[in-house]
């Protein structure tokens, strides 16, 4: 999060253009069918796939160790990160958020390297936003490389049901081919590894982390509408975790790969199902972008006078 000040403007930028919330009872609607990935790997108890990040007193197992409660109050927020490194993957968590007025309440699932490359580190984010309307959330997309911290590449969508109900599936494919954002399963967006510009294309290992923070500056138009700790603990809760594809050790090799046994569609790498998106989840992706996404900085002509070269 040491990049954390461009963000805080360009947030504010962004956050300052698109004033048309839509009441969230109009955007409630059934999803087309796709194809789900999650069912394809093992769930990893948390102990198995992650660490104590941050605010370790704010972090609760139960459900037998498969579930991990994250905790925001006043002292603290918290987070998990994976005890492996991945170079390419299938990472998932089924995530319920804390209800209640969550203006500034950030909860992340995000892959990043920026500890061990803090000056060209790579990420891919997803990102909860609580906004200033009762259990009115905002999942936000991003990818950096090599250190462009400089060009955000957000995309926003406001989801089709209550986040804070019950669990949803929110899902990052990252292989050679392209990055995919999924929730419940449905393709949300699509970035293309593309070879004419290398540079834009996350390519260097990374961790997983879960976590949730204070974001009262950050997300909520300058500090507009912070936290109110009034409502705390927000407690966000983490289950049904999958991390499947290549460990990295810090010797700089891959040391082991992991596929669903047998199904050779399903290798996160190279399978099938993973290299590229069939045509019933291109035509759910199309149904997410177009009800349901309110910013994409490829349309942001305000902020970029030379759109990025992957808009086209
Ligand atoms: C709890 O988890 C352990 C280890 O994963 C397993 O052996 C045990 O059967 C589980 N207990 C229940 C009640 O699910
Ligand atoms: C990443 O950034 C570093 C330092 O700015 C640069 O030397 C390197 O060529 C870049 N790598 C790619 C793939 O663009």
């Amino acid at each position: 999060m040491a990049f954390l000040q461009e963000r805080i403007l360009f947030s504010g930028l962004l956050i300052f253009c698109m004033t048309a919330v839509v009441s969230s009872r109009n955007r409630y609607y059934t999803p087309p069918p796709v194809t789900h990935l999650t069912d394809y790997f093992p769930h990893l108890s948390i102990d198995q796939g992650f660490s104590n990040f941050f605010g370790g007193s704010n972090i609760q197992l139960t459900g037998n160790g498969s579930v991990a409660n994250l905790a925001l109050d006043k002292s603290a927020g918290s987070g998990l990160v994976s005890k492996n490194k991945y170079y390419y993957g299938f990472f998932s968590a089924a995530i319920k958020l804390p209800s209640g007025l969550s203006s500034g309440v950030v909860v992340a699932f995000y892959l990043s390297n920026a500890d061990i490359f803090p000056h060209t580190h790579d990420e891919i984010d997803i990102e909860l936003l609580g906004h200033d309307k009762r259990n009115d959330w905002v999942i936000q997309t991003n990818i950096y490389a090599n250190g462009s911290v400089s060009t955000g590449r957000e995309e926003k969508f406001y989801l089709w049901f209550d986040p804070t109900e019950e669990h949803h599936q929110y899902s990052i494919i990252w292989n050679n081919h392209h990055t995919v954002f999924l929730v419940d399963n449905i393709p949300v967006r699509e970035f293309r590894h593309n070879s004419a510009f290398p540079s834009v294309y996350p390519s260097k290992p990374m961790s997983i982390y879960a976590t949730i923070w204070d974001g009262s500056q950050w997300a909520t138009h300058g500090g507009k509408y912070p936290v109110n700790y009034k409502y705390a603990p927000f407690v966000a809760s983490f289950a049904d975790v999958e991390m499947s594809g290549c460990i990295w050790n810090s010797k700089g090799s891959v040391s082991s790969c992991s596929k669903a046994a047998g199904v050779s569609s399903s290798d996160p790498l190279e399978g099938q199902a993973f290299v590229r998106l069939s045509e019933q989840q291109m035509v759910a992706m199309d149904w997410a972008r177009r009800k349901l996404m309110f910013y994409s900085y490829c349309k942001d002509s305000s902020r970029f006078k030379i759109l990025p070269p992957e808009c086209k």
